[in-house]
């Protein structure tokens, strides 16, 4: 195969930030065939920004085309599962943004599914649904590659670099991804989402740690260093009384079902811990952060902000629409805009690696185990908050 075609799903925010990463593989490495959304309107306006010659209302359109080898799910939470296991079906691989999947209730019409059952309870069948996605790959021999582009930021990059030569034991690590709200609707309701910050931020911080210790573990061991137990608390900070109070919200507040903050401890087979912490939250505009305490070295990881640029405004209206940071309340006073973010956030190696993935049949750098850990470790998180005690991973 000497160029991969792909079929995107979904035409929005992450569709958007594939495609444009996506540009330089364009043309020499993929061609973008097709294009589904459940909205018709916008699937005709992102065909058109990105020179796309079909657009549909039904990605199934995508499965049935005989031209696509790959399909990337660009979609809400809840349909990763049923799309990655018919995607898998029509022998088509799959690139599926995180997290994997979650617990969203089985009735259509139950509201606060946060709220109706045990953690416990979801979490086994989260854990179910990841097993019969696993289990649709296998059968039908693609691969599946798993969106998670912290581990392919140049900064966690280089952190694996110096993790290598050094040959120290990774004994704690502090990871965090914040920020002061998510402005997307499905993210304020359990049913459409899975979970609040835990789920939806630290996904991403969670995949960071878990995927340096089996990183770790493969250079020391030849296997991977995996968590072995959880614990964790949630809160929602945006319910205290004195903030409700407050008339000017600088912090997205609307907060049904789910946590707005949430920090997990994760304990790995060789006695190290990691530490995620993730807010709905916290001002200042988002803060994608790692520190790594190995036993000869320190590395502190800052995705953003980092200062590669430090910019000053008197006026926030002086660097009128220059991009300058995600979530940023205020271009006013001093900010660290990177020079460029995509980049800087991992976004084009990501997508770079699975066609390579694809052209060269090998496996991705991300790919199902570090997908299917991930969420049993925010599962198992949500069972500790519930129960109040500390929660084993079970492994297969
Ligand atoms: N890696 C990252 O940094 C990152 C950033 C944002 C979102 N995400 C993930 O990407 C996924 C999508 O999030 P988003 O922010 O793009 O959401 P969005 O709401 O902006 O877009 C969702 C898209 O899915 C389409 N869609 C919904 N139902 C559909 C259906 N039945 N058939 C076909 N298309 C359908 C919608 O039309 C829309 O185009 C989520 O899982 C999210 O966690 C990842």
């Amino acid at each position: 195969m000497e160029r991969v075609r792909l079929g995107m799903i979904g035409s929005q925010f992450a569709a958007d930030l594939h495609l444009r990463n996506l540009s330089k593989l364009r043309g020499a490495k993929v061609d973008v065939p097709a294009v589904a959304s459940k909205n018709k309107e916008h699937a005709a306006i992102f065909a058109k920004k990105y020179d796309i010659p079909n657009y549909y209302d039904d990605y199934r359109k995508i499965l049935e085309r005989k031209d696509i080898d790959i399909v990337d799910l660009c979609v809400p939470t809840d349909l990763h599962e049923a799309f990655s296991i018919e995607a898998a079906e029509a022998g088509k691989h799959i690139i599926c943004e995180k997290p994997l999947t979650g617990y969203f209730g089985k009735e259509k019409k139950e509201k606060k599914v946060g709220l109706a059952i045990t953690k416990k309870v979801m979490l086994k069948e989260t854990m179910k649904g990841c097993d019969r996605v696993a289990g649709a790959v296998e059968k039908n021999k693609v691969k599946f590659m798993y969106a998670e582009n912290w581990i392919y930021a140049p900064p966690f990059t280089k952190l694996k670099s110096l993790i290598k030569v050094s040959g120290g034991t990774i004994l704690d690590i502090r990871a965090e991804e914040s920020h002061s709200g998510s402005h997307a609707k499905y993210s304020r309701r359990w049913k459409t989402s899975g979970g609040g910050a835990l789920m939806r931020l630290g996904a991403h911080p969670v995949g960071g740690v878990l995927h340096l210790k089996h990183y770790e573990g493969i250079l020391r061991y030849g296997k991977p260093i995996r968590a072995k137990s959880v614990m964790a608390e949630v809160g929602q900070h945006t319910k205290i009384a004195s903030f409700v109070k407050e008339k000017k919200k600088y912090i997205v507040s609307e907060w049904e079902d789910v946590e707005d903050w949430g920090v997990m401890v994760i304990s790995f087979e060789d006695g190290s811990k990691a530490t995620v912490f993730s807010s709905d939250a916290v001002l200042g505009g988002v803060r994608n952060t790692l520190n790594v305490y190995l036993s000869n070295a320190v590395v502190n990881v800052n995705i953003n902000p980092h200062n590669a640029l430090e910019v000053y405004a008197p006026e926030p209206h002086i660097f009128g629409d220059e991009y300058i940071a995600e979530k940023l309340e205020t271009k006013a006073g001093w900010n660290f805009p990177s020079p460029d973010e995509d980049w800087v956030r991992g976004y084009p190696q990501e997508l770079e690696d699975f066609i390579e993935a694809i052209l060269s049949n090998r496996e991705p750098v991300s790919g199902m185990n570090l997908a299917r850990d991930v969420v049993e470790a925010i599962y198992g998180a949500y069972v500790s908050a519930e129960e109040g005690k500390r929660i084993p991973l079970k492994k297969e």
